[in-house]
């Protein structure tokens, strides 16, 4: 089966069935993107298939149609995405677990609405879950970056 996944094109092995969570994770080592709960309940597992935010643990490769970007692929160390340069300014991140997935849904509501209201944000990371609590930071981050792209 072939996979799209940063720009660069994998052959794997796996079976059909095999969420994409796992073709990222344990085959191609691609591993920013996060297991959570499994279930479509967390967002952790959130990457980006054609620049729409999805859960990459309810997608079986079997069934992707599309190129995948992962938060390895959003910006790079000399060229960071807006969002990735938002969650510094403001040291959004606590354990970090969640972070990736939460800049991957971030970036595909930006990407969609660059001037989200308070609503907007709430409604698109609301299923996106911290156990950390760092909710307030990504908001502020979000809207930091909305501000940018504004300017
Ligand atoms: S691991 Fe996919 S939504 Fe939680
Ligand atoms: S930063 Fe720890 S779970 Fe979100």
């Amino acid at each position: 089966m072939k996979i799209t996944v940063n720009g660069r094109s994998h052959d794997v092995d796996v079976p059909a069935e095999m969420p994409l969570l796992w073709v990222l994770r344990d085959e191609l080592q691609i591993t920013g993107v996060k297991y959570g709960c499994g279930i479509a309940q967390c967002g952790a597992c959130t990457v980006h298939v054609d620049g729409e935010a999805v859960r990459s643990c309810q997608i079986a490769i079997g069934d992707l149609e599309g190129d995948v970007t992962t938060i390895e692929g959003l910006g790079t160390p000399d060229a960071l995405h807006m969002v990735q340069e938002a969650w510094i300014e403001h040291q959004v991140a606590q354990c970090g677990y969640c972070q990736s997935g939460q800049m991957m849904q971030a970036a595909s509501l930006l990407s969609d609405n660059p001037t989200p209201s308070d609503e907007d944000i709430d409604g698109a990371m609301s299923g996106n879950l911290c156990r950390c609590g760092t909710y307030p930071r990504i908001r502020a981050a979000i809207k930091s970056a909305a501000a940018k792209l504004e300017g």
